[in-house]
C-alpha cells in the first residue's frame, strides 16, 4: 500500500505530540505536514514543541517546518489526511474547511455533536461509520470530519460495551480522576495541583453524559439514536501525568456477576481480535482485566497494549444495586487511547473499509 501523506493539526501541543509518535514509522502514512498557530509558524518543530514523551523527538520531524492552520487550507490538495488535535473552539470554526475536501480525524470536540458525524471508535461503534456518507451528501463534502469521544467517554465506553451488549444497562454512575496532561501543556499550575486534587473539570461531565450515549447508539436510517440510559458522573483532577482512572457503577437489565463481566469481556476482546486484529493501531487486547486488588494504577498500566488498552480491575457486585449491579474500576491512557493513537486506529479502519 502507498503510504497516504498526513497533515497534523496542533502538532505542537500534547495531542499534536502523540499524534507524531502514533504515525511516525506507521505503515500506511507518512507525516508530511505539521501545523500549529501564528505562534509556531515558520519555526522548526524543534523550536516549535515543548516536547515530553520519553521517547526521544524524531530528527527528521524536528527538521521540519510548522506552518499555521489557516495557511494550511491553500495547501490541502498536497495531502490525502488531516489529523487534528486544534482546541474545541477552533476546531468548530476550521475543521469543516478541510473536511469539505479531504478526511479529517479528529480528538477535538468541535464536530461530535452534530447529527451527521459519528464519533467513531472502531471497537464500539463501527456500525456508525455510513453517517460519514450522511454528512459527505447533506453537505456536499468531498472529505469527512471524524472525531472521536472525550478522552474521558473512551474509557467508560469500552469497558460498558460488553456490559450493554449482553446484559442491557439501565444506568451509570462514575467518578474520574484525570491526569495532568488532560488539559494540555502546560497544564494546571503546580500550586494547584501538588498535594491536591480539584474536583472539577470545566464542561467534562456534560461531554462524557452526551458522547456515552451517542457512541453507545444504534445507526439506523441514516441517523444514530443514542443509547436510552441516563450517566451521572464528577470529573476530577489529579496529580498524575497521564492515565484516566475511572471508578464506575452500573446497574443492568440482567443479572450480571462478576464472573459473567469478565466472561463477557473475553469474548469481547476475541471479537475485536477478529475484527480488527489486522489494523496496525489495534492493541491485542481491547480490555486488560487486572485481578489483583490494588490494580489497575495509572504509572504501572497506562501503557499497557501499547497504551490502547483499556485496563479494568476491582470488578464487584455491587451492594446497592445486587444481583443487577456492577462496580469496577479502569484506567485508559488519556493522549493515546483517548485522542491520538486511537484516532490513528479510527483512520485505519476508515481506510479498510473504503471511506478514503
Ligand atoms: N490532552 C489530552 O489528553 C486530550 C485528549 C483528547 C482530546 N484532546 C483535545 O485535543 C485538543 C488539543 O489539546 P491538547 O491537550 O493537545 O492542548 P495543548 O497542549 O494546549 O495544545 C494546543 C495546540 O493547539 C494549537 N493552537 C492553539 N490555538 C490555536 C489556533 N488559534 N490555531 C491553530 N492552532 C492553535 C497550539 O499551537 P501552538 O503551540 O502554536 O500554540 C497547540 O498545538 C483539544 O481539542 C483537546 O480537547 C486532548
Amino acid at each position: 500500500m502507498q503510504k497516504r501523506k498526513a497533515a497534523v493539526l496542533a502538532a505542537t501541543g500534547a495531542a499534536g505530540q502523540q499524534f507524531i509518535e502514533a504515525l511516525y514509522g506507521h505503515p500506511w502514512f507518512e507525516i508530511t505536514g505539521l501545523y500549529a498557530s501564528t505562534r509556531s509558524e515558520g519555526k522548526t518543530y524543534a523550536e516549535a514543541a515543548k516536547w515530553f514523551s520519553s521517547n526521544p523527538m524524531p530528527p527528521e520531524i524536528a527538521r521540519m517546518k510548522v506552518g499555521d492552520v489557516e495557511k494550511a487550507l491553500n495547501d490541502v490538495d498536497q495531502y490525502d489526511v488531516f489529523f487534528s488535535a486544534l482546541p474545541s473552539e477552533v476546531s468548530k470554526e476550521m475543521e469543516g474547511k478541510f473536511g469539505a475536501h479531504k478526511p479529517l480525524i479528529s480528538t477535538a470536540s468541535g464536530f461530535r455533536y452534530e447529527n451527521d458525524v459519528p464519533i467513531l471508535v472502531p471497537e464500539v461503534n463501527a456500525e456508525h461509520a455510513p453517517l460519514i456518507r450522511v454528512q459527505q451528501q447533506a453537505r456536499g463534502w468531498k472529505g469527512f470530519v471524524v472525531p472521536g469521544p472525550n478522552c474521558t467517554t473512551m474509557g467508560l465506553i469500552i469497558s460498558l460495551k460488553p456490559i450493554y451488549d449482553h446484559f442491557g444497562i439501565r444506568r451509570v454512575f462514575m467518578t474520574s480522576m484525570q491526569a495532568l496532561s488532560g488539559a494540555g501543556y502546560p497544564g494546571n499550575p503546580a500550586l494547584d495541583i501538588v498535594d491536591n486534587m480539584i474536583p472539577f473539570i470545566a464542561k467534562e461531565e456534560g461531554k462524557v453524559q452526551l458522547e456515552t450515549v451517542k457512541t453507545l447508539g444504534k445507526f439506523g436510517d441514516n441517523a444514530v439514536a443514542n443509547a436510552g440510559f441516563p450517566v451521572s458522573c464528577t470529573c476530577t483532577r489529579v496529580a498524575v501525568i497521564d492515565g484516566h482512572m475511572l471508578s464506575i457503577f452500573v446497574e443492568t437489565d440482567k443479572p450480571c456477576s462478576p464472573d459473567d463481566y469478565r466472561a463477557a469481556i473475553r469474548e469481547y476482546n476475541e471479537a475485536c481480535r477478529k475484527a480488527f486484529g489486522d489494523l496496525p493501531s489495534a492493541p491485542a487486547e481491547t480490555i486488560i482485566v487486572k485481578e489483583e486488588e490494588n490494580r489497575p494504577q495509572p504509572r504501572l498500566d497506562r501503557d499497557l497494549g501499547g497504551g490502547m488498552s483499556t485496563v479494568v480491575g476491582r470488578i464487584r457486585q455491587d451492594e446497592v444495586f445486587g444481583a443487577h449491579g456492577l462496580k469496577y474500576v479502569a484506567l485508559s491512557h488519556n493522549t493515546k487511547r483517548g485522542a491520538a493513537k486511537g484516532e490513528v486506529l479510527a483512520a485505519e479502519y476508515l481506510i479498510r473499509e473504503g471511506y478514503f
